[in-house]
């Protein structure tokens, strides 16, 4: 059957799903919250989520009541590309002779089952976003030629015509070439708001005068650059960015990472310092990053594990504060091999506790590796095991229940820590996190009491 007569039973179906979801008495799966990154009383709404984003909105809603509560929802979902795409994990050591690039599958967008699944599966997370968002607020949807054309018949329903605010196309110059096609080098963004009122502030851009020379005209502001004349003007929906780059700093080695301009644009545009956004196929975390360098609130979900260990790795750098929300808790720390020493400090009532981390045997047996990878893990895990850690932290004061880390060690510039030092009082029960690079986690707790007895 042609997908123009399918896509009314697909809207039929995924709005049955939707109302299904909302209508279920029983609560939602549980999401535990595993970590609280720079935000030791919980305060912050940021939250990162290792999940199914379809379980996480229902979790929202129902545990959270984030029901109308959200400013700005953006969507980066797969584009239906047919394609897997890998993330570039490099990995480095002074006991491995050469630096390793290993490049696992980040996620699939290979849907055998046909684009009537994948429109089903983006319609129904289109009707309970619109649900979360408030009033003023505006749903942003991130896909190309594949099927954007599709998704705009079905927002257009979902949203309703009135609401559609703009197609922005992303310009850039990096990608391939055919040759039987033009060059593909944009991306389409659809902007809807959720009302016709809702929060918009324009943006202003660069229009160089023709010739770069000035116009001189009267009552016209113009301005200087290294390439000559230019007025400011409000911008225009042809955006053109850069991707980024393989030496660029923002650089995560996450397949499909987008640029954070482009993420600026859209959260300054649309959301006020303070305004909580969220995006439920976070990748590498590029929202969660714009949001938080514009003084905004974010929420940053994806069902990957190497997504969230990049995510993780890139807002701890940031220094973001945030919660680290996962489907199940972290398994005990038998993977994690590390020394404690304890000093107590003469004429105070205070100790100075020392952590070493000495090796990581997490599994990787699971992980979708090519043979040659899967060696160079292996070689890693033998000799150099902690280079495979993205990230650890430190709880010197473990409740027994929240891990609130009072120190964290995202992995950066492909070096990790491995030694952490605290003086303190009431240093009794401490909790160790770590995340691997493909999102694997441990928690170890230990009792000082029973350390100390032990030695
Ligand atoms: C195009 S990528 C997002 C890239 C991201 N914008 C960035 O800048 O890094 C799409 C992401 O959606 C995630 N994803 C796909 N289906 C999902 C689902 N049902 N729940 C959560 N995440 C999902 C994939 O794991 C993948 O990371």
């Amino acid at each position: 059957m042609s997908l123009i007569f399918s896509l009314p039973v697909i809207l039929e179906e995924s709005k049955k799903e939707y109302e299904t979801i909302k209508a279920a008495a029983s609560s939602s799966e549980p999401f535990f919250p595993v970590e609280q990154v720079n935000d030791r009383e919980g305060a912050l709404p940021n939250m990162l989520v290792h999940g199914d984003n379809l379980a996480f909105i229902q979790y929202l809603m129902r545990e959270k009541g984030l029901e109308g509560k959200l400013r700005l929802v953006y969507m980066d979902p797969p584009f239906y590309s047919k394609a897997s795409y890998d993330a570039v994990i490099r990995l480095k050591s002074r006991k491995i002779p050469d630096d390793c690039a290993i490049k696992p599958t980040a996620y699939d967008d290979s849907w055998k089952t046909g684009i009537e699944d994948y429109l089903r599966m983006l319609c129904i997370r289109l009707f309970l976003a619109r649900d979360l968002l408030d009033e003023d607020g505006c749903c942003w949807v991130h896909l190309d030629w594949h099927a954007v054309h599709y998704v705009k018949i079905l927002m257009d329903e979902i949203f309703g015509q009135r609401n559609f605010v703009n197609e922005i196309i992303w310009n850039y110059k990096s990608g391939g070439t055919g040759k039987r096609n033009f060059s593909r080098k944009h991306d389409t963004l659809l902007f809807y708001g959720k009302t016709s009122g809702h929060y918009f502030h324009p943006l202003q851009e660069k229009s160089y005068n023709r010739g770069y020379k000035p116009y001189c005209f009267k009552g016209v502001q113009e301005y200087e650059d290294e390439l000559g004349w230019y007025t400011l003007v409000n911008m225009k929906d042809v955006w053109q960015i850069d991707m980024v780059g393989r030496t660029s700093s923002e650089r995560t080695g996450y397949a499909t990472q987008k640029p954070e301009q482009l993420l600026c644009q859209i959260v300054e545009s649309c959301t006020r310092p303070g305004d909580l956004c969220a995006d439920f196929f976070g990748g590498s975390g590029t929202l969660a990053a714009a949001a938080q360098s514009l003084g905004r609130h974010w929420i940053s979900c994806d069902m990957g594990g190497i997504a969230m260990a990049c995510c993780l790795q890139r807002m701890a750098q940031k220094k973001s504060g945030f919660t680290v929300l996962q489907m199940r808790p972290d398994p005990w720390g038998d993977a994690l091999e590390l020394d404690v020493k304890i000093e107590q400090l003469r004429g105070a009532d205070e100790k100075k506790v020392t952590i070493t981390l000495r090796a990581y045997h997490g599994r990787m047996d699971r992980i979708g590796l090519k043979d040659q990878e899967r060696e160079t893990v292996e070689a890693f895990l033998r000799q150099d095991s902690l280079q495979l850690l993205a990230y650890w932290s430190v709880d010197f004061h473990y409740d027994g229940k929240t891990h609130r880390p009072e120190v964290s060690f995202p992995k950066a510039k492909e070096e990790i820590e491995t030694v952490c030092e605290r003086r303190g009082r009431d240093i009794h029960k401490i909790s160790v996190r770590t995340v691997d690079v493909f999102g694997g986690t441990t928690l170890k707790v230990l009792d000082l009491s029973s350390w100390e007895r032990s030695r």
